[in-house]
């Protein structure tokens, strides 16, 4: 048939059904009509343990915010109407019909709220919530919105149970047994540093934070072994786990529910992000007004700090001025940062020091050469030119040696000259954080953590050296000795392996509730909560061979095909997160092939897609092509010069220093950002 006949019956098919018959509207009317109301919670009590904490939330990392928790309630009871729809005895075509086109009642969706914001075109910076950057679809991008897909979920019951059965119609393997198998440690060698390592921690946590199943007040759901509530999926301690012998499960809450899309329709389970889906220092300077307001001191631009008793720097602002980070408990209340994650271990916190460091200074350097301009300009244009460092050093110096050259080509990350514009600025890029970006090509970092973290003084004696379990959670005031142990410790090479200290003891004696958990078990089982598609389906999506048995799995080494056709059924079982990590790194790159693409792929959207991407040329929000050439003089060492007692360190401190092509260099001989290209002209001086 000819393409335009097609077309044409397609529209005139849309059209009899845009308006759904009264009596399919009706029936549905009457489904929700007999449910049982969500309660609506507004304000934000004083009560409220949830995500506007500034200090650390849950050891899980879990939690909600009032939206999240709204939005979880409300879509549970969509979902649950969508599913009467499904089970009903109307054909399957009226089905689909239904689901197209019925508008869920407003009651139940967010819509009408995000649609409908009002967006200044000429305020030139970002609202902190990440609203309003694309001016057409102002909440892409916002805090507390749902994720995207690259592929379609597979629920068990299509639309909200987790995945559980595998081709064989029998159980998947248990996300435990899987960890032991595959994710269990081994011997790798090391290339590139710690410095990479939780950089790229750093950058995830100002990308996502998903939300979890709550309580009203915030606080994440206890899942207690054998409980009947749907909002946990606990992980069944399997046959064999000798480390696990006195405990009957790991809990296991599932992530909050939320709408696709916020497009009113019956869809599947969907899930939502807590922070703002753009490159936007969001967990410097929080996701909220809220937030960046406790952390701001409302003095000559600066954010707050609080003097380090060990070395006597500026370190981050503490949640209790009068308890002692030492003393600070078990879901460490330390340092008060943008992000709930913040005091998770001493190695990221070296890059949230970092860069609330360099704001202030930046605030200085403009304060010195713009004193005209009031607190509000300062903190805005210096928090402006952070995140524009941010993002150059992340596009420049990191991503190609974390992707290789084939991603950065594919996804168009290659830089720009120098002296120009980046005219790639797309309004119809959707910038949400796809599902598997952040359920598993993100957490490639789980991997390359090396069980030892050093810490050195500021003679690069080595002070302490600790095993992962020691740095989590604990603070001691190390600070720039931390950063030195994580340029000098290389990361782990990219293998399946998780470090026992995260696979096998992850947060023991930290809970009252229960022993200890596994990291490799919480990726898989976080995984099927979300529905996500196998691994055969990604890989095949990044252009790579889709296999039809295990051999095929060609750039997985021989000994894991085994023992991943020892566990599943089929090639199509395999979990996205144990496919992913299980692949060779590519030659040029740290990360297998799988996730290079799928990581490339959030990072093409996050700059194509943001209107404040500091390469634009835009007169409103835009940089001058002489204020881009001084941000492009930014390095990762120059950024530790400037904000560190370090003096001299290698060129680029994402790889081992080495007199060939990684040399140690003095912080003098590094270029530097000159600030006299924010200088107005009409300053009286
Ligand atoms: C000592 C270091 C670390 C610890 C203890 C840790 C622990 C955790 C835990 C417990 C979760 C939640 C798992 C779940 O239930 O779904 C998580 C999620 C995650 N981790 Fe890590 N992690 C560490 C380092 C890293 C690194 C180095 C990276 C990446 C380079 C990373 C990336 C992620 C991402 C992307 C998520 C998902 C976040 C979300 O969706 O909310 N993590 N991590």
């Amino acid at each position: 048939m000819n393409s335009k006949i097609v077309f044409c019956l397609l529209a005139i098919f849309q059209l009899a059904s845009a308006n759904l018959d009264k009596k399919y509207s009706n029936y549905i009317d009457d489904i929700f009509a007999k449910l049982t109301p969500v309660e609506t919670v507004k304000t934000l009590s004083s009560s409220f343990k949830g995500f506007e904490h500034t200090g650390q939330l849950s050891l899980t990392q879990g939690g909600s915010t009032l939206e999240g928790y709204q939005m979880h309630q409300n879509a549970l009871k969509v979902l649950k109407a969508y599913d009467t729809v499904l089970k009903s005895e109307f054909d399957d075509s009226t089905k689909n019909l239904m689901a197209t086109y019925y508008e869920v009642p407003e009651y139940y969706c967010p819509k009408h709220n995000y649609n409908y914001y009002k967006c200044d075109a000429k305020y030139p910076y970002r609202n902190y919530d990440g609203s309003c950057n694309n001016l057409y679809v102002p909440w892409w991008g916002k805090r507390d919105t749902p994720y995207e897909r690259i592929i379609s979920p597979e629920y068990q019951d299509k639309i909200n149970s987790p995945r559980s059965i595998g081709s064989d119609y029998k159980p998947l393997p248990n996300a435990r047994e899987v960890a032991m198998k595959i994710h269990s440690a081994r011997r790798t060698f090391p290339e590139t540093t710690q410095f990479l390592t939780f950089f790229g921690q750093h950058v995830n946590h100002d990308l996502v934070l998903t939300s979890r199943a709550a309580y009203k007040d915030g606080e994440e759901k206890k899942c207690a072994c054998g409980t009947g509530d749907s909002d946990c999926f606990n992980i069944p301690i399997p046959y064999g786990d000798y480390y696990n012998k006195d405990q009957k499960c790991f809990p296991f809450t599932r992530s909050s529910a939320a709408g696709k899309n916020f497009d009113c329709k019956f869809s599947y389970r969907e899930q939502l992000n807590m922070v703002t889906h753009w490159l936007d220092l969001s967990n410097i300077y929080g996701s909220s007004v809220h937030t960046a307001k406790k952390l701001r001191s409302f003095e000559y631009g600066l954010l707050k700090t609080s003097v380090n008793p060990v070395d006597s720097n500026d370190d981050l602002p503490m949640v209790n001025p009068n308890k002692p980070c030492e003393n600070s408990g078990m879901a460490a209340q330390c340092y008060m940062t943008g992000d709930v994650r913040g005091n998770d271990n001493h190695y990221l916190t070296i890059f949230t020091r970092v860069f609330v460091r360099e704001h202030n200074r930046i605030a200085t350097e403009l304060y010195k050469i713009n004193y005209g301009w009031n607190d509000e300009r300062l903190f805005q244009e210096a928090r402006k030119i952070n995140i524009a460092e941010y993002q150059h050093v992340l596009y420049y110096e990191f991503l190609p040696v974390l992707l290789g050259g084939y991603a950065m080509n594919k996804w168009g990350l290659v830089p720009e000259s120098y002296n120009k514009y980046f005219d790639g600025y797309d309004r119809y890029t959707n910038p949400q954080v796809k599902n598997a970006f952040a359920t598993a090509a993100a957490r490639y970092g789980h991997v390359m953590i090396n069980k030892f973290h050093y810490v050195y003084d500021n003679q690069y004696n080595l002070v302490d050296n600790y095993t992962t379990d020691f740095t989590i959670f604990s603070h001691s005031y190390y600070g720039d000795f931390s950063l030195r142990g994580a340029m000098l410790g290389t990361s782990y090479y990219f293998t399946p392996a998780i470090n026992e200290y995260l696979n096998n003891y992850l947060f023991q004696g930290l809970s009252k509730e229960w022993k200890r958990l596994s990291l490799g078990a919480l990726n898989i089982q976080r995984g099927r909560d979300h529905g996500l598609a196998g691994y055969n389906k990604y890989r095949a999506w990044c252009g790579l061979n889709y296999a039809y048995s295990f051999n095929e799995l060609t750039n997985i080494p021989e000994a894991v095909r085994n023992e991943l056709a020892y566990l599943y059924a089929s090639v199509d079982d395999i979990d996205l997160f144990t496919g992913i990590m299980s692949e060779y790194a590519v030659d040029d790159g740290a990360v297998g092939a799988t996730a290079a693409c799928i990581l490339g792929d959030g990072f093409h959207d996050w700059r194509y897609g943001d209107r404040f991407w500091y390469e634009n040329r835009d007169d409103v929000v835009g940089f001058s092509l002489e204020q881009i050439k001084e941000i492009k003089k930014t390095t990762l060492s120059r950024l530790v010069c400037d904000n560190t007692d370090i003096d001299f360190i290698q060129v680029n401190p994402l790889l081992e220093a080495s007199p060939s092509y990684n040399s140690l260099t003095g912080c003098n001989d590094l270029p530097y950002v000159d600030f006299s290209a924010w200088k107005e002209r009409y300053n009286y001086e």
